[in-house]
């Protein structure tokens, strides 16, 4: 198969496109045909190593985590997807090596879902792990029926998504602070409202340069490490 991959960590140039060994297809695995692959920021973060010390490493290793495409094959043990299936995934496993910047993805039926009629292979590739971001922020953050919430970077992948996310958990209005061109009116399709919020999620960078406090253990080293539990007001 074809396939984007680097032999060491490091910056991006070590990217580059070659033929590779199709991957082996375990008892409750799924081979996924891809169609579109998104891109993360935590795929730069694994490229330069920083997750080294939290997800085993396998060289040559293909980056990436989300993908979108048509079931090839299934292991024996595979239940619920069948060849021709089109699916969409949040392909993240235990050791890294197999990711989605590949013709062929080696899934775990649990990362996989069937993929939205209505939208395109692309717009499905980017929907899982800025979705899940999304949607699991504002279940800890208890989002429901009638709250304001408040997102922060709205234009982004994880927070337009968290806008559209929060009005069908019921949520009644959303709104950005007022930093750089996040405002809810910036995005497209998404009802424009505007209130003081509840809840947020961005991520780190973003919450401390528009003035929210983390509480949280994070840091540039481990941005996986944030919960979002944040109040207003500059950090210390
Ligand atoms: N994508 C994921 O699946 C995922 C998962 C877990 C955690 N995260 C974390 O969540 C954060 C956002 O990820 P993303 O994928 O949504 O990134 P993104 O698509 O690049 O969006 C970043 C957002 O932050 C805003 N922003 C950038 N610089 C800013 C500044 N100086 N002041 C105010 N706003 C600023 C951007 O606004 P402009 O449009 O004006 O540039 C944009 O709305 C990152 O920290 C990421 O590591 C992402």
């Amino acid at each position: 198969m074809k396939a984007i991959a680097i032999d060491e960590y490091g910056p991006a140039d070590l990217l580059t496109v070659r033929e590779l060994p199709d991957p082996p297809v375990g008892p409750d695995v799924v081979l996924v045909q891809v169609r579109a692959a998104g891109v993360n920021p935590v795929d730069w973060k694994v490229r330069e190593g920083y997750l080294a010390g939290a997800f085993p490493s396998h060289f040559p290793l293909v980056p990436g985590w989300d993908a979108a495409g048509v079931v090839a094959a299934v292991g024996p043990a595979v239940t619920g997807f069948a060849v021709g299936d089109e699916v969409v995934g949040y392909v993240r496993r235990d050791h890294i090596q197999y990711g989605t910047y590949a013709e062929l993805v080696p899934a775990p039926e649990r990362t996989l879902a069937a993929k939205p009629v209505q939208v395109s292979w692309a717009e499905a590739a980017g929907l899982p792990l800025a979705g899940l971001t999304a949607y699991q922020a504002l279940q800890l953050g208890r989002a429901g029926a009638g709250d304001t919430v408040l997102v922060h970077g709205a234009s982004g992948g994880v927070g337009h998504l968290a806008v559209q996310i929060a009005r069908a958990l019921g949520a009644d209005r959303s709104s950005a602070p007022p930093a750089r061109t996040t405002t809810t009116s910036s995005v497209p399709s998404v009802p424009s409202r505007s209130r003081t919020g509840t809840a947020c999620w961005t991520g780190c960078a973003s919450s401390r340069r528009t003035g929210w406090t983390w509480r949280s253990t994070c840091s540039a080293a481990t941005p996986w490490t944030c919960r979002p539990s944040c109040s207003p007001g500059r950090p210390a």
